[in-house]
């Protein structure tokens, strides 16, 4: 009816362990609140996940976890086209076609593309060729083409949809940049094809930072244990890991600049319960750091009680898990060909005998 005049949205997310509160509350809420509005497409990522070193058995655990996460969180496969990306043909056929009109440079001075190689033992140099950092670094690793390959997977996951907006955190802008010039090159060399995607990203205010280093972003892959709220940590483990936040040596609880962790507090309450800052300042007034934290603790842990219990039952409904993967992948296989046998003809490809 009324759907095929939504504008699109697309995003995915790799299939790796589990969601933290960031990821909840800077994306997955505000993307719950899009469903009625547009209409939504969400991938799980696993052919982007296998770019790195990986358990086969963990990838396919993870991936359906992904899933129910989603959904708990609030992404109601009801009014959403919820997806596995291997599920769909389309997303490495169209990146073949976008790889052979990106240049091998812009892929090597993708700054992820470096982290990652770094973590490897490799940099880039001065003419984009990779070197190692240490002679040793030769012996133990290399740099798979996948790893290289990765922002043109990504480009033909969102260009495949002809997404007209895609919800990214800041760390991927460079990526959807990437995305945005192959749709126009391609709109250039063949004739307009792709609609030319739009990034949201958060304003930073929304971003959740590390509870131990809250300078830094609250990442799902930190060292530090304690730094991360996961949506299925326990509530006694949510509870200990808020109690051991860092603030600093003053008392007064208010959100300011130099005061990053009592401001990441803050902002996690307030996201949490729905109350302003300044509600929680003024009510926390002549307090001390142990009620605010205590507090904080017992706002996460009322939000995520659902959540979690929401997703004991849907891990535990394999047959349900599958109908959800089964429209959103027949949703998003429809949208997709269309999109794909659009762009074959424009490629020059003979069309397929019937
Ligand atoms: N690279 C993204 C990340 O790590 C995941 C991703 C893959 C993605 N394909 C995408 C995000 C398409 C948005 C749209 O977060």
């Amino acid at each position: 009816m009324s759907e095929a005049s939504k504008p699109v949205i697309l995003t995915c997310a790799q299939p790796t362990g589990q969601l933290t509160i960031g990821n909840y509350l800077g994306a997955i809420k505000n993307w719950a609140t899009m469903l009625d509005d547009y209409e939504c497409y969400f991938g799980v990522v696993d052919m982007h996940a296998i770019t790195v070193k990986y358990t086969p058995a963990d990838l396919r655990k993870n991936t359906l976890s992904c899933v129910a996460q989603y959904i708990a969180c609030g992404l109601d496969p009801a009014r959403s086209n919820i997806f596995i990306q291997s599920h769909v043909t389309g997303h490495t056929e169209l990146a073949w076609l976008l790889s052979c009109i990106t240049p091998i440079g812009d892929l090597q001075r993708m700054t992820q593309f470096k982290e990652k190689a770094a973590k490897l033992g490799f940099n880039v140099g001065e003419g984009n060729e990779l070197k190692f950092t240490h002679e040793g670094a030769r012996a133990q690793a290399s740099v798979n083409s996948g790893l290289l390959m990765y922002p043109v997977l990504m480009a033909a996951d969102i260009l495949l949809y002809n997404a007209d907006a895609v919800p990214v955190g800041n760390d991927q802008r460079q990526h959807l940049e990437l995305c945005r010039d192959l749709a126009q090159r391609f709109n250039h060399t063949y004739s307009e094809t792709f609609t030319i995607p739009e990034p949201f990203i958060p304003e930073a205010g929304a971003r959740i930072m590390s509870l131990q280093d809250p300078g830094r972003k609250m990442s799902k892959s930190d060292g530090n244990q304690s730094a991360t709220l996961f949506i299925l940590d326990e509530p006694g483990q949510l509870r200990k890991k808020i109690m051991s936040a860092v603030t600093d040596s003053e008392s007064e609880i208010v959100a300011r600049e130099d005061k990053p962790g009592v401001s990441n507090l803050l902002q996690i309450y307030s996201t949490m319960s729905g109350r302003s800052v300044a509600a929680i300042e003024e009510s926390l007034k002549g307090e001390g750091y142990g009620t605010l934290k205590k507090d904080v603790a017992d706002a996460v842990v009322a939000q995520l009680e659902p959540v979690q219990a929401t997703y004991k039952e849907l891990i535990a409904d394999k047959a349900y898990l599958e109908s959800v993967l089964k429209s959103g992948a027949e949703a998003a296989q429809k949208r997709a060909y269309k999109v794909l046998g659009k762009v074959y003809r424009k490629a020059g490809f003979v069309e397929r005998p019937r």
